[in-house]
């Protein structure tokens, strides 16, 4: 397994795992497929602001991307990132997920970043044990916020302090 930065040949691959997700799951609350064109251009802007999007390659196939981006707009959030990640389902349950959040972690800490932040659907208990193993506690829950597939999401925030020594 190995974790890289991505680039435009990675697209196909993250459009078919974002889609997926679109398609069968509540951890992207939408349900408008994306495109080659709207992938392309999220990871541009990713990209060109500084932050990273990780792709992790197992067998030579792209299996997961992860990334993160501004939690909120002001100059105020500067310090805080929120973070996603998605693997693909014919790959779960084999470490790449701890692997990609793990790189995250280390991205954003190395980046000098101070919260880490991941909003996630209160009933993704993969995400939430995930999360929870890697440092992060849940700060708070938004009941009914979203809706998809006939019925209410509520959205978990789990946080994280980044650094030596995140008191
Ligand atoms: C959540 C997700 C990233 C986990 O990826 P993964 O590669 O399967 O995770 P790992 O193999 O590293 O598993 C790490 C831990 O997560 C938990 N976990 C993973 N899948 C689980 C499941 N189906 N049920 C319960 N816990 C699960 C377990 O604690 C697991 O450790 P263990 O296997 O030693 O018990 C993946 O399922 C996914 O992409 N889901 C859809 C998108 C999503 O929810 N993204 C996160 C929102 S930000």
């Amino acid at each position: 397994m190995v974790i890289r930065d991505s680039g435009a040949a990675d697209l196909p691959r993250i459009l078919a795992i974002t889609n997926h997700e679109i398609l069968t799951g509540t951890a992207l609350w939408t349900i408008v497929p994306a495109t080659l064109a709207s992938r392309g251009a999220w990871m541009a802007e990713r990209q060109g602001a500084g932050y990273p999007v990780l792709v992790v390659v197992e067998n030579g196939t792209v299996a997961g991307f992860g990334s993160y981006g501004a939690f909120r707009p002001h100059d105020g959030y500067l310090h805080t990132v929120e973070h996603s990640l998605y693997i693909d389902p014919a790959a779960a349950r084999r470490g790449l997920g701890t692997a990609m959040l793990d790189a995250l972690i280390r991205h954003a800490t190395a980046a000098g970043r101070h919260a880490m932040i991941g909003g996630i659907e209160a009933g993704n208990a993969a995400s939430l044990a995930l999360h929870q193993r890697l440092g992060f506690r849940a700060a708070g829950t938004l009941p009914q916020v979203g809706r998809k597939f006939d019925r209410w999401l509520n959205l978990v925030f789990m946080h994280r302090l980044l650094g030596p020594d995140p008191a």
